[in-house]
């Protein structure tokens, strides 16, 4: 059993572990009409912005509808809220990320066009509500445990509720089809009555009475309001310093809107493609295009981009800008030190090229390792083919994998991709010129993107990666040659994988000098963190996600 809604909504204790599933225990359900809502559109505010804008299959009139071949269960539910209902019950027992399973689940069950699209909108809209359904169904609810199956299903037409166009009657009629089918009738009258309290209120009224008060309660009045966990509303302020009076709220909120997708093009003499669909440049990054709609699987399939958010794109670029001191003497040898799967070393690459220098990939993971070999030969097909291989020959010299991390980097004949243990790197001290430490964190900077992560992680997570982000980002500072320039960046605002790892680092050593990242981005506007020396994207500022970028020199 779960405990009551009312606790459920901590972060859960588990680590991200495994891979979203395939489809081999995807059930299969009846393609089911939708229809029109039933109900014009609301006013009441979603936890994120606004009610959104679907409708949602009407309830079935007849029960007739069966699964499959003869002897399958009948399913009520629609197959859009069936397959919401699957994916949080596999987001919660199996570890899924739920932007991986659902597509693969919408085409498992050709799901397609506005069935799809409400699927889309009640998986991601309830997990990321889930702090502030949850708030408002203990409100509505005499129990102390439910189970979790039921409080799924509660959470689904709290949503539907409180923050669609979703009919009352009809958010209430199908929640209680479908705890039919996934619990059996039992629970059914009392997912009905606690529905039907939900909505005898809207969202704005239901804070009123289930979110702290603010002047006493600050955090507990955000973490309810903007359906995240209290810890991560602290780390948030912490983070935004002086500017948190001011923004922390509006950096909850864009954690609940769903970004567009960002590409970033492969740096080459042909400059940016002209975008087929609904796309414009990024803001800053001369990289970057933003798609507004369409799918961006034709233009990655070319290799002339890949999916990157802006704010990466530009750490990246910022690492190519700083000069190392001696420049004259060399720049011709770069490292990306943690580069699975690839998104940065696709786009340094591209711009070490440019410049005559090569590029040394490195990643602790195989599988990882993998995927930046296959990102660097998709964005530059002529020249990555022959490049790393597996042997003792060193990178650059085989055909068929990444190369083990024992041979020296310099004899890669053009990029090389490597597996090596970033705490102990097979190279030389000084070998670089530029280094990247993208380094393992919490991903606090993408919670939009991953909408059930906010319920994973945990203070105790950030606090463990500490050593290796330290670790590393040593191990960047010896792999660089005195002159150069190492960047370390994070996805993730919270200042104890960020300032202190880079502050406590730099102090401890005495041979590095921490450099002016936000004015090696000086085109971008409100970048400078509470401690001015280093860059912070935000959300709410940039549209991007919150990136920390700093760069340092070693002296
Ligand atoms: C934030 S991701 C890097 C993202 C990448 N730079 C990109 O833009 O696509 C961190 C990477 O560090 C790798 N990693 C974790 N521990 C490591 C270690 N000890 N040495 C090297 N890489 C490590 C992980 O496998 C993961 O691929």
């Amino acid at each position: 059993m779960a405990r009551h809604p009312k606790a459920a909504s901590g972060p859960a204790d588990r680590p991200n572990r495994s891979a979203p599933s395939g489809s081999a225990d995807m059930p299969r359900h009846p393609k089911a009409p939708s229809g029109p809502a039933d109900r014009p559109n609301r006013s009441a505010p979603s936890a994120s912005s606004g009610p959104a804008d679907v409708a949602g299959p009407q309830p079935r009139r007849t029960r007739s509808g069966r699964a499959g071949g003869s002897g399958a269960a009948p399913f009520r539910a629609d197959p859009a809220r069936r397959a919401a209902y699957d994916v949080l019950r596999a987001v919660a027992d199996r570890d899924s990320f739920a932007n991986l399973l659902l597509p693969a689940m919408l085409a498992e069950r050709g799901l397609t066009g506005r069935d799809a699209a409400f699927a889309t909108e009640l998986t991601y809209g309830t997990l990321r509500g889930r702090g502030t359904y949850d708030a408002i169904l203990a409100a509505c609810s005499d129990r102390d445990q439910l189970d979790p199956p039921v409080l799924d299903v509660l959470r689904l037409g709290a949503h539907q509720l409180l923050a669609t166009r979703v009919g009352h009657h009809a958010a209430v009629a199908t929640s209680v089809d479908l705890v039919k089918d996934v619990c059996g009738p039992r629970p059914s009258g009392f997912v009905n009555a606690v529905l039907r309290r939900v909505a005898t209120r809207d969202l704005e009224a239901w804070m009123a009475i289930v979110a702290p008060d603010r002047a006493q309660d600050p955090s507990g009045y955000l973490a309810v309001r903007h359906s995240h966990p209290r810890w991560i509303v602290d780390a948030f302020r912490d983070a935004l310093g002086d500017a948190a009076d001011a923004e922390l709220e509006d950096a909850l909120a864009a954690g609940n809107v769903r970004p567009d997708v960002v590409l970033a093009v492969t740096p080459g003499p042909s400059g940016l493609p002209e975008p087929a669909q609904a796309a414009g440049r990024t803001q800053w990054s001369p990289y970057g295009l933003r798609l507004t709609g369409g799918d961006p699987a034709p233009l990655v399939a070319t290799g002339q981009a890949a999916v990157q958010d802006e704010a990466s794109q530009l750490a990246a670029l910022a690492l190519t800008r700083v000069e190392p001191s001696d420049a004259a003497s060399q720049d011709r040898l770069w490292l990306d030190l943690c580069a699975g799967p690839g998104g940065k070393a696709r786009l340094l690459a591209g711009l070490a090229a440019a410049r005559g220098a090569r590029l040394v990939a490195s990643d602790l993971r195989p599988h990882r390792a993998r995927k930046v070999l296959r990102a660097l030969r998709r964005a530059r097909p002529g020249r990555a083919s022959d490049g790393p291989g597996r042997g003792s020959d060193g990178p650059g010299r085989g055909s068929d994998g990444p190369s083990r991390g024992s041979d020296s980097p310099g004899r890669a004949s053009d990029n090389a991709v490597v597996v090596a243990d970033g705490l102990r790197v097979p190279w030389p001290p000084g070998t670089f010129d530029r280094v990247l430490a993208d380094v393992p964190c919490s991903g606090l900077g993408s919670l939009r993107r991953r909408p059930e992560a906010r319920w994973r992680k945990t203070p105790e997570g950030v606090r463990n990666l500490a050593g290796l982000q330290r670790g590393l980002l040593n191990a960047a500072l010896d792999s660089v040659r005195p002159g150069g320039v190492v960047a370390y960046v994070t996805c993730s605002p919270h200042v104890a994988e960020t300032r202190e790892v880079v502050t406590d680092v730099a102090d401890r050593r005495g041979d590095v000098t921490i450099l002016d990242a936000p004015a090696v981005l000086a085109e971008v506007p409100g970048l400078r963190s509470p401690e001015p020396r280093f860059a912070q994207f935000w959300p709410h500022r940039h549209g991007t996600d919150a990136i920390f970028l700093a760069l340092l020199r070693r002296e």
